[in-house]
């Protein structure tokens, strides 16, 4: 069978650039899918972060008068992994401090149309016959709203291929006033029900839904809950009708980056059979984070956007009834300013049980993740999540509700899932703070019968998490859509 070439857009990846989950998948999945000996390239905007960490690069296209947009230039180079990236050059759109999304006080860029308007039409220029590599994809294969235009684009080019669409989240669409549809270069035409138009807005993500040849997301059970009105967002009408042509494919982890055994960012590594390194890392992030030093109380965690979708102020709200039990709180994340607020408010208010710290910090993360015995992850809803798996690979069971790729990783702990040896954390349905106290509770009260919880532990992180099986997935979905056979 010929090897597949696949251009990967994606508007963050992992250790370049991140904000959140996207970012870890854009730096795995495109490894994964190269050892199944498919050729990946990754396109993704050239932020200062980017720019400044590339190592040897060369100048490989220039854009300078691309109609409606300032000018731009591929730049090749090769990450620390083996993946090829072309990032994307434009000092105008992308050189700027601040993140990959809104600036430094959170408010979006508002040319953000404009910014990823230039990566949708850029991957769709390097999938037609207008483009100057030599190397041409077979199809496309873009990631959230940031890529949505590429199939618009695509429709229009002459000799394109085709392309594909991963969903992460839904609620991001990336809306904006139609006047951008001039703006962007796109066909007039194209502002159509049957097109970029979403009540009576130009949304990237319904565009990318309804031109792209297959649309996968990050979890079979989101697959699903995406086509509710519950969760469809407004979206869920097209996707019913797409609904043939929907994959969830659960997300893999990068077993490198999130091993306990080798981990660069823990002062103990552990492995399930040699746990004594986790008592260690328990012990340092207590001081760290200035709780009290005691290896028996239960120490409760998150590593979190703090926003709505995660459902942390449930968490926030029963903290003072947690503290009876007892048990240790640690939160990690930075998001709306009145969780964060309360976060700290809780911090101060409970010194030495309570301990929060606002901001992204990646080796912090990883400490939490390995030092404390169970993660709390109550989103209302989840397309996958990731650090459920992080933290069952740390043998830190997590206690999540019962939505989205959550309910597809985790096996609530029974009497008999824990003797089948499947059980893997705490589940919990119906997003109300009395479900995810007494699932707290039950969580505790495990913790104290010390042997079922190192059988538990064990069972965590004796999962396989790796993308190998999901990369072949994506493989499947890639030959479908070309029509090749395997
Ligand atoms: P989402 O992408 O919706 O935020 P995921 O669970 O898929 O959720 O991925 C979040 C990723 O971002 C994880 O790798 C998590 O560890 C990381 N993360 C989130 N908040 C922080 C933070 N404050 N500091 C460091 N890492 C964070
Ligand atoms: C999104 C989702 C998250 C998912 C991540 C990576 O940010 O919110 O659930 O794990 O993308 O696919």
């Amino acid at each position: 069978m010929p090897e597949i070439k696949v251009l990967f857009a994606t508007s963050e990846i992992a250790p370049l650039i991140k904000t959140g989950g996207l970012a870890d998948v854009s730096g795995a999945l495109p490894a994964a899918l190269r050892s199944l000996n498919i050729d990946v390239r990754v396109l993704l905007p050239g932020y200062p972060k980017v720019m400044a960490q590339l190592g040897p690069n060369e100048v490989v296209a220039n854009f300078p008068d691309l109609p409606g947009f300032p000018p731009s230039r591929l730049i090749f180079s090769i990450m620390a992994n083996g993946v090829p990236l072309l990032v994307l050059d434009c000092p105008d759109l992308y050189q700027r401090e601040g993140g990959p999304y809104a600036d430094a006080n959170g408010h979006d860029w508002v040319d953000n149309a404009l910014r990823f308007g230039l990566l949708s039409r850029i991957a769709a220029l390097l999938g037609s016959s207008a483009s100057p590599l030599s190397w041409r994809p077979d199809l496309v294969h873009g990631n959230d709203w940031q890529t949505g235009l590429t199939g618009a684009y695509l429709s229009v080019a002459e000799g394109a291929v085709p392309n594909v669409i991963t969903i992460h989240n839904l609620a991001f669409q990336g809306n904006f006033r139609p006047a951008k549809v001039e703006l962007l270069h796109l066909p007039p035409a194209s502002f159509n029900v049957n097109g970029i138009e979403l009540y009576g807005k130009m949304s990237f993500l319904k565009a990318g839904l309804y031109y792209a040849y297959h649309i996968t997301t990050v979890s079979p059970n989101y697959a699903r809950e995406i086509q509710g009105d519950e969760l469809g967002f407004g979206l869920q009408g097209l996707l019913r009708v797409r609904s043939e042509d929907i994959t969830g494919i659960l997300n893999g982890i990068d077993t490198d980056e999130w091993n306990p055994e080798t981990d660069k960012h823990l002062p103990g590594h552990f492995s399930p059979t040699r746990m004594t390194g986790k008592a260690i890392c328990k012990q340092a992030l207590q001081n760290r984070m200035g709780l009290e030093v005691n290896p028996d109380v239960p120490l409760l965690g998150v590593v979190s956007r703090l926003t709505h979708q995660k459902g942390l102020d449930l968490l926030l709200e029963i903290a003072p009834r947690l503290m009876e039990l007892p048990v240790q709180l640690v939160i990690l994340g930075s998001g709306e300013p009145e969780m964060q607020q309360s976060a700290l408010e809780l911090s101060q208010r409970y010194p030495g049980k309570i301990a929060a710290m606002i901001g992204f910090d990646e080796g912090l993360s990883h400490q939490i993740e390995a030092g404390i015995d169970m993660f709390v992850m109550p989103s209302r809803f989840e397309p996958c999540g990731l650090n459920q798996f992080y933290s069952q690979r740390y043998g830190t069971p997590p206690i999540v509700h019962n939505t989205g790729g959550l309910a597809d990783s985790v096996v609530d702990c029974t009497p008999e899932t824990l003797k089948a040896g499947t059980a893997s954390g705490f589940v919990f349905s119906g997003m109300t703070t009395e479900n995810l106290f007494v699932t707290i509770q039950r969580a505790v009260a495990l913790y104290r019968d010390q042997r079922n919880w190192k059988m538990l532990r064990k069972n965590c992180m004796t999962k396989d998490f790796s993308w190998k099986s999901s990369a072949k997935s994506y493989r499947e979905v890639y030959l479908k859509v070309l029509g090749w056979t395997k």
